[in-house]
């Protein structure tokens, strides 16, 4: 295990009574749903005997997870978010491991067949550390799948074509709780060249990429059936991940087996 420092004693988002995480996800199915679709395209005919879910909440992912493997490791810091994981999978498959440490993976070297990171690169302006650690825990040939919250997707391009700007290739602060103010949970998007430099820097190598919630527009959620957007979802994955289209963006990378 890694020997980083303790996480500050501070109250993560995650855990603040004020805020429940679930009810994020009411109304937004179709992201839910776009997401899972992801998942079973990356890993479609595979199965491996250890899996994390790391920052993996209240569990929202891990049972397609189980699909994929013969057990899973939820990890996260929250401990709120933990105790809604343990009553809503309470599954023998599953077991669950508290984050001590920031920016640390808690599993020995070289242990873990799969992970996945889904909605947490938000909370790490500087994953180089994250990815490290992942890097770290993988087994030789193991695979993570790793999510990014999109800077450059396409709506933002035509944002910042209008402003004669350029993506920025620096992580950029979003959101209400995002101002710089010290001790909040911080969320940023990214630039995907950035990410990929670093994923390449560490020696973890993409085999894969998919962009995520491509039609993620209220105009289109109030026009047409869920079951038509996520046919068409499922379609475009693929062929617009080359152009960094959706607003999250799906990487499978291996740790290559030396
Ligand atoms: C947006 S939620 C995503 C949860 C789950 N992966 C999902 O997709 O539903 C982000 C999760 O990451 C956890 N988290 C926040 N900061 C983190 C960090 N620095 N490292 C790992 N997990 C973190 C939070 O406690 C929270 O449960």
């Amino acid at each position: 295990m890694s020997n980083q420092t303790k996480t500050p004693n501070r109250v993560n988002f995650y855990d603040d009574s004020k805020h429940d995480y679930r009810k994020f996800w009411i109304g937004r199915e179709y992201e839910h749903e776009s997401e899972l679709i992801a998942i079973d395209s990356l890993l479609k005919n595979k199965h491996y005997s250890l899996a994390m879910d790391y920052g993996g909440g209240y569990g929202r992912v891990t049972p397609k997870l189980l699909e994929y493997a013969d057990k899973v490791i939820l990890v996260d810091p929250s401990e709120k978010q933990l105790n809604f994981a343990r009553k809503k999978l309470n599954n023998k498959n599953v077991e669950f491991r508290k984050q001590e440490t920031k920016d640390s993976v808690p599993a020995d070297d070289n242990s873990i067949h799969l992970l996945i990171m889904i909605r947490v690169s938000h909370h790490l302006p500087d994953p180089t550390a994250v990815f490290k650690e992942i890097n770290r825990v993988l087994k030789p040939g193991g695979e993570a799948i790793i999510e990014i919250a999109n800077e450059a997707h396409f709506i933002n391009r035509l944002r910042y074509l209008k402003q004669m700007k350029r993506v920025p290739s620096q992580p950029v602060p979003i959101g209400s709780i995002a101002n710089g103010k010290k001790d909040d949970t911080p969320f940023v998007n990214h630039n995907p060249r950035t990410i990929a430099k670093i994923l390449d820097n560490i020696g973890l190598v993409e085999v894969d990429k998919l962009s995520v919630s491509n039609l993620r527009q209220q105009f289109l959620k109030d026009h047409f059936s869920m079951k038509t957007l996520l046919f068409i979802e499922k379609h475009l994955q693929k062929s617009l991940s080359a152009i960094y289209f959706g607003p999250s963006l799906f990487l499978l990378v291996k740790k290559p087996i030396q």
